[in-house]
């Protein structure tokens, strides 16, 4: 298993692997479609096995007004055949260590028990607009300050 920054080339196995993970709905694919098309800055890496994409991870800019004040991790996902495996254990931790993401302050919306394995601890501020109360709202080396609703780029907005 090879873990490597994506690629143009591999934007429609990455698209695909986002469509079997989230089989509910193309929310993520649309997210990871649009952020692609409007360029947006991205740290994203992708897993591949045998020739396959069976995992991948992004983290895009999180905003206090129009400053960027850390990175949203979102989305991380697991080609379904390949879940439970320690691959999605394995991405997060090899992104948690990369010079790009080891410093900044990181947000995540997502299970608090899988999370909190990596270190991230229940964040109360900045307030994250799509969790009531912030109840699955996680971060690590949160050190924003004051009262504010954290941002996501705007394609984050799409479909909610
Ligand atoms: C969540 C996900 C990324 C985890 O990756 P993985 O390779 O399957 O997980 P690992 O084998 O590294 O770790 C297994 C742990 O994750 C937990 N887990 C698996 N799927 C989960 C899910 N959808 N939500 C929360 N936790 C999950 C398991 O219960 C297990 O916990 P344990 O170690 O306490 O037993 C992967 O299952 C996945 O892509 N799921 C579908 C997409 C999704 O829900 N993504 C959520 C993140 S945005």
């Amino acid at each position: 298993m090879k873990i490597r920054e994506l690629t143009p080339e591999e934007y429609p196995k990455a698209s695909a692997l986002l469509r079997q993970a989230f089989p509910n709905g193309n929310y993520e694919t649309r997210l990871f479609e649009n952020l692609h098309k409007n360029e947006k800055k991205l740290q994203e890496w992708i897993c591949i096995h045998r020739n396959k994409a069976i995992a991948y991870i992004a983290y895009s800019n999180a905003f206090c007004g129009k400053k960027v004040c850390g990175l949203h991790l979102a989305p991380l996902a697991v080609a379904p055949e390949m879940q439970n495996q320690g691959i999605g254990s394995e991405l997060l931790r090899f992104s948690l260590r990369h010079k790009f993401i080891k410093d900044k302050t990181l947000f995540v919306l997502g299970d608090p028990n899988f999370y909190t394995k990596f270190g991230f601890g229940h964040c109360d501020m900045p307030i994250c607009p799509f969790d009531k109360n912030n109840e699955h709202f996680l971060a690590i080396r949160n050190n924003t300050s004051g009262i504010f609703t954290v941002g996501y780029e705007q394609e984050f907005l799409i479909g909610m």
